[in-house]
């Protein structure tokens, strides 16, 4: 199943462009991001978005579920947030760029892309958060996960080593 567009009340979810890389470079850069994902260095450069951008383009094809851009329209790339299949799940992993927290719209593409994630029908609908990430656990229990009790260590490339992870399920 492949969904390339996704529309909420305030955001598009769209397919990553090579053209997003500045905008990711820029927003990646800020270590309070950067260390809160698994996959962005410490300094995320232009270049280094746009491999990250590339990889990520060439994966799609090959993965079953969503990567997409969230797009707030008249701003552009404000974060991007993806639904993969894994060994017996679905996995969801997100980021929103600092001057864009705390209006909501991690937990509105969150909503939106649980949606897609459950029609893979690929088993439950999972993520993680670092244990100091208070915020995201938050945005994830506001679009219908639930903390499953287990933690478990993520590396975090931006740290340099894993750190204890919280795993959160979307409720039946
Ligand atoms: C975590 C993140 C996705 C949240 O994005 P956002 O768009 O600000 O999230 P929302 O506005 O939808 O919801 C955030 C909630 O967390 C709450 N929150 C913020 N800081 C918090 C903290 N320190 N402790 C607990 N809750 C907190 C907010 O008040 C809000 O809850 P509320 O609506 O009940 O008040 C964003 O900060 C981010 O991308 N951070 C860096 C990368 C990252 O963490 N990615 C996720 C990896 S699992």
């Amino acid at each position: 199943m492949t969904v390339s567009h996704v529309r909420t009340d305030r955001l598009v979810l769209r397919p990553l462009d090579l053209a997003d890389a500045p905008r990711i470079a820029r927003f990646a850069a800020d270590p309070g991001v950067a260390r809160m994902t698994s996959s962005f260095p410490l300094q995320q450069t232009v270049v280094g978005a746009e491999g990250w951008v590339l990889i990520r383009q060439a994966l799609e094809p090959h993965r079953v579920g969503g990567e997409f851009a969230i797009d707030l329209p008249g701003e552009g790339l404000i974060g991007t947030i993806g639904a993969h299949a894994s060994i017996g799940a679905v996995e969801i992993g997100y980021w929103i760029g600092r001057p864009w927290w705390g209006h909501g719209f991690a937990t509105e593409a969150l909503r939106a892309v649980t949606d897609v994630a459950k029609g893979l029908r690929h088993g439950p609908v999972v993520a993680d958060h670092f244990a100091d990430n208070p915020a995201s656990g938050r945005a994830l229990e506001k679009a219908g996960f639930v903390y499953t009790g287990e933690v478990a260590p993520r590396f975090s490339l931006a740290r340099g080593e894993s750190a204890p992870s919280r795993l959160m399920r979307l409720a039946a």
